[in-house]
């Protein structure tokens, strides 16, 4: 088993001086944090979003710092947009893509249960609207297709004596891991993302030239995605209420270090709520199982301690009812 991977000293980030990388959905949250670690270590960052205005403001601001970034729009959904922005981050990279990091995400449709029409169907009934599949659209498919660009301009010509790796490091969650009920496009599209990192891993090692691939998982982060009302009041947000928020430096901590470190291929970090662990997510790690599992069962005890107490103190009901979660 691979030696797991330790969190207690800083990433080393000198190998990201003068890169050329690609961050998608940075113009919010953690692809925003990433690209700004990132830019402060002298790399060329291509900020991308669909997000207009921020990204613009967003590189006005950095840029007055004195470090390389440059925005470009793009709606990942399309292959052209994406094949547009994979062209302007190697003009701007100075002819090479070294890093690519995608963070674009949404949390689109409801569990299905929760969009299937109210009214149970009789045999004359009219058939239910189609359910909708942007978020799948958007976190998988797009991330798909970043995927494939980032191989095909991972082979431009490079400096012969420049051996670094060119890598991507996947922002998947630990709903790619144990199911997220508040939204069922969100869950297939993380487990989706888990399955593309196992079935590429392999071979990127082995490809020319060798690509290194890793992946991030974290629990639930402060950003604009975690604050939005109907997450709040979702399944989800009982969760957090709980918990509380891993810290976005922990999740940025994995995705630099991934980056950077030419020792890490086929790697997870788990962004656990209070720790950071390196998931050991292959086969002699039983596929993170047994990591997975000890920090789970440290999310259910203090689930159940808090709902204990809640009922001790006699507010079960309207605690847990804002949540949907006496329906179960
Ligand atoms: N926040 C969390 O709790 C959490 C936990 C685990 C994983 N993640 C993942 O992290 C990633 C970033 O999420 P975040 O929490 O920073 O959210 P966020 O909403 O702050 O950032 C997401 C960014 O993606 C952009 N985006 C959305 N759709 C797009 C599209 N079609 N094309 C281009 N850009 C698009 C948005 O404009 C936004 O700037 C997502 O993939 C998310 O699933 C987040």
């Amino acid at each position: 088993m691979a030696v797991p991977i330790t969190f207690d000293q800083p990433p080393n980030t000198a190998n990201l001086q003068g890169r050329s990388v690609l961050v998608t959905g940075a113009a919010s949250g953690i692809g925003l944090a990433c690209a700004t670690k990132i830019a402060e270590s002298g790399a060329y960052v291509t900020i991308s979003d669909l997000q207009e205005q921020a990204g613009h403001e967003l590189v006005h601001d950095l840029s007055s710092k004195g470090y390389k970034v440059q925005f470009v729009v793009c709606d990942v959904t399309s292959y052209q947009a994406q094949v547009e922005m994979f062209q302007k981050a190697v003009e701007f990279g100075n002819g090479k893509i070294d890093i690519v990091i995608p963070s674009a995400g949404i949390v689109a449709e409801k569990n299905l249960f929760d969009m299937v029409p109210e009214e149970a169907p009789t045999l004359h009934s009219p058939s239910p609207p189609e359910p909708g599949f942007s978020g799948a659209n958007v976190n998988l498919h797009a991330v798909y297709n970043t995927c494939y660009l980032a191989m095909h301009y991972f082979r431009l010509r490079r400096d012969g004596a420049d051996t670094f790796k060119p890598n991507i490091v996947f922002v998947a969650s630990l709903a790619g891991y144990v199911g997220f009920p508040s939204s069922s496009t969100y869950s297939l599209s993380k487990f989706g993302i888990r399955g593309l990192f196992y079935g590429i891993r392999d071979r990127a090692s082995r490809s020319v030239p060798p690509v290194r691939i890793n992946l991030v998982a974290p629990w639930y982060v402060d950003t604009a995605m975690t604050r939005k009302p109907e997450f709040v009041q979702s399944e989800a947000g009982f969760l957090l209420q709980v918990m509380g928020c891993a810290p976005m430096e922990r999740v940025v901590d994995a995705v630099v270090r991934f980056s950077a470190e030419e020792s890490l291929h086929g790697r997870v970090a788990g962004i656990f709520p209070h720790v950071n662990e390196d998931l050991g997510d292959d086969i002699v790690g039983g596929y993170g199982g047994i990591v997975l599992q000890k920090h789970m069962t440290i999310v259910t005890k203090e689930v159940v301690k808090f709902m204990a107490e809640a009922e001790m103190r006699g507010d079960f009901l309207s605690v847990f009812s804002q949540y949907n979660l006496l329906r179960i």
